[in-house]
């Protein structure tokens, strides 16, 4: 194990950013949020400096927030999970390049603003209206275990913008949403009393920027932390959204997916 690391940062504010490098001791089981804990404790670059510590966001330091998501080493990934010792023997460097995910409005350093995404969950109705179902004490209706299988995978969504930040799709010139509010109107549909309020979230992916401006790159998939099987959630929203076309045009009867 060498006795050192870099973490080069690439920090600032919006119309600001530099690289500037850290040196860091090794420590077993370091992983970056400690490594950046470090840096708050001890903010002295590899020039000497003293300069403002790195800011950063995290929440929960076991990868189900989504708060600390950043580019490492150029991937998407939880800075809370990136192990220090494994990343270096993974590349055979002892540099680690930190960098604020890019589709998202910076803040400062690596804090970006990942609104978006809890704006388009609200604009694709990403929850259960339970009404005056809520005082019922009836049990609700069954669900098969096969569908609560995938269900519960949908449900590990922790909006962290990696799917986002690796489509292509996503851009300044593109109003596309993004995979993972796509797959969360899947996951609110499967529901049997979301389903009666699926048209609240099919319309606004029928809308531009919805589900039909996937490109199907599926890169999405590839950076999901959570495994989540996002390609399939666009076939089966996409199919629902034809449904929903023809049924807004012609009253077809309801079917369940
Ligand atoms: S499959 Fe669609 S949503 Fe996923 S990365 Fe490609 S274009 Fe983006
Ligand atoms: S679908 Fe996966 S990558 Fe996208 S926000 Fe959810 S957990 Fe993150
Ligand atoms: S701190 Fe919550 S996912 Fe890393």
């Amino acid at each position: 194990m060498a006795d050192s690391y870099i973490l080069k940062i690439f920090r600032g504010h919006p119309t600001h950013q530099y690289w500037e490098e850290f040196e860091l001791e090794m420590v077993p089981s370091a992983n970056i949020i400690s490594s950046l804990m470090e840096i708050q404790r001890r903010p002295i670059n590899r020039l000497g400096e003293k300069v403002a510590p790195v800011v950063w966001e995290s929440g929960c330091l076991e990868e189900v927030c989504g708060s600390c998501s950043m580019l490492i080493n150029g991937y998407p990934r939880q800075a809370c999970t990136a192990l220090i010792e494994q990343m270096i023997n993974t590349t055979g460097q002892n540099t680690i390049r930190l960098a604020p995910l890019t589709k998202f409005p910076l803040v400062r350093d690596l804090i970006v603003d990942r609104s978006r995404m809890f704006e388009d969950l609200k604009r694709i109705h990403a929850w259960i209206d339970v009404g005056e179902t809520s005082s019922n004490s009836q049990p609700g209706p069954k669900i098969y275990p096969e569908k609560q299988k995938v269900m519960y995978q949908l449900s590990t969504c922790m909006t962290c913008g990696c799917c986002l930040e690796a489509c292509p799709q996503v851009n300044a010139h593109s109003a596309f949403i993004g995979p993972a509010a796509i797959s969360q109107a899947r996951l609110f549909n499967a529901n049997p009393v979301g389903y009666t309020q699926r048209s609240l979230r099919l319309r606004p992916l029928m809308e531009e920027g919805g589900v039909s401006d996937c490109g199907n790159s599926q890169n999405c998939v590839q950076v999901c932390p959570k495994n989540i099987p996002l390609a399939d959630s666009i076939a089966a929203v996409g199919r629902d959204v034809t449904f929903q076309a023809l049924n807004d045009l012609f009253s077809f009867p309801d079917r369940e997916e």
